[in-house]
């Protein structure tokens, strides 16, 4: 099977890729990415010189590049590519109306006029908004509250319009918050990891009481294996683990981890229009496609670390702000 993954080079995406091309030696991987900040080609290196990847440097919303690519055949697309931090989307909203709306757009039309067996389009739960009880189902409504949620609620829009109006066979995924390997450190777990190894302070917002479900990101690639071989076309799927934490709990056992005190914790201005809980109830896609999670909680988050504590040159570098040159050096001149 031929698969086109946009932003491969970011976080889940590399991550995606690792597992796919161990899991299905049959299996041949085209990677468009952008390479924006998010992007790093060394989260790769253990596929670069597999024979069944490829790497395409480009955007998604650059109609020409991206009808080309399709037309060269291809039977899964399946989008990663986006701009995806909330905090960066309050600064400035366009690149994330540009990638997360106009791009999406570009590759269903793409997907419309090469008829791509699958289009999975990986969204959040953050489209669904905050939730005080109980949890989210895939019928309950968008209810976006940062331009990011909102960027990613209207590429789903547009995913479920297209597969209404030309039957382009589109599966949505709507996970909670990922943590693992390659998160890129202006993210709360990566961030926290690396700030406490260096005795920085670390930056809660607000009373550090906002609950989300934090999914381990092989569990999550997994989710999206059973929804790429096996999910219906227009359907939703949400993934989620169930394992609710406030940011403070999660703090604390990342110290606790790490050997560090509490003292590090710095309390700061909260985050404007901050959702406050996130919840899912992902009972659908084990019913339907018989995925659940399989890494426990303690033990992946004791994995996750110990990959930080082992990969310091690797977030070192990106905090440093040495990345990008770096990045020229490695992969793009050789
Ligand atoms: P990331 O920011 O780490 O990576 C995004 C990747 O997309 C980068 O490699 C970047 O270079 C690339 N990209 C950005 N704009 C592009 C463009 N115009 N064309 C091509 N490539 C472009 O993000 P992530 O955390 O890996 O998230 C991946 C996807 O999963 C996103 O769609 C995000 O909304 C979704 N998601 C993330 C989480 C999470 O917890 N991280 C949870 C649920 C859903
Ligand atoms: P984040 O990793 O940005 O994911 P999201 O906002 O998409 O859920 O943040 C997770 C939670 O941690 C969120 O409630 C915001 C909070 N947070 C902090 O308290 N301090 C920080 O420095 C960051 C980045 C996040």
């Amino acid at each position: 099977m031929k698969i086109v993954v946009t932003g491969g080079a970011g976080f889940i995406g590399s991550n995606f890729i690792g597992y796919i091309l161990g899991e299905h030696p049959d299996w041949e991987v085209t990677n468009l990415d952008k390479l924006t900040y998010a992007g790093n080609l060394e989260n790769l290196k253990d596929v670069h010189d597999d024979p069944r990847y490829r790497f395409v440097r480009g955007d998604i919303a650059d109609r020409d590049l991206v009808g080309r690519l399709l037309a060269e055949g291809c039977d899964v697309v399946i989008n990663f590519a986006a701009e995806s931090h909330v905090d960066r989307s309050i600064m400035d909203a366009s690149p994330f109306i540009h990638t997360n709306v106009v791009g999406t757009q570009v590759l269903l039309e793409a997907a419309r006029h090469h008829g791509i067996r699958k289009f999975v389009q990986v969204s959040t739960d953050e489209v669904y908004g905050s939730i005080a009880q109980g949890s989210f189902t895939e019928e309950s409504p968008l209810c976006a509250n940062s331009p990011y949620s909102a960027s990613k609620a209207s590429a789903d829009l547009l995913c479920l319009a297209y597969w209404r109006t030309y039957g382009v066979p589109v599966s949505i995924t709507r996970c909670s918050n990922n943590f693992g390997p390659y998160q890129f450190p202006e993210k709360l777990i990566p961030l926290v990891i690396s700030n406490a190894i260096e005795n920085r302070p670390i930056p809660v917002y607000g009373d550090g009481l906002n609950v989300r479900d934090w999914i381990y990101v092989q569990d999550h690639c997994c989710a999206l294996e059973a929804v790429v071989e096996r999910g219906t076309p227009g359907e939703v799927y949400n993934i989620g683990s169930g394992q609710e934490k406030t940011n403070l709990e999660l703090i604390h056992t990342l110290l606790g981890l790490l050997g560090k005190p509490g003292d590090l914790i710095e309390f700061v201005a909260d985050r404007p229009g901050h959702d406050r809980r996130y919840a899912l109830d992902a009972g659908r896609i084990g019913r339907e496609l018989g995925w659940a999670p399989g890494h426990p909680f303690e033990e992946a988050m004791a994995a996750t670390v110990e990959w930080y504590l082992q990969n310091e040159a690797w977030w070192r570098r990106i905090k440093s702000g040495e990345y990008a040159e770096y990045y020229e050096r490695m992969y793009l001149h050789r």
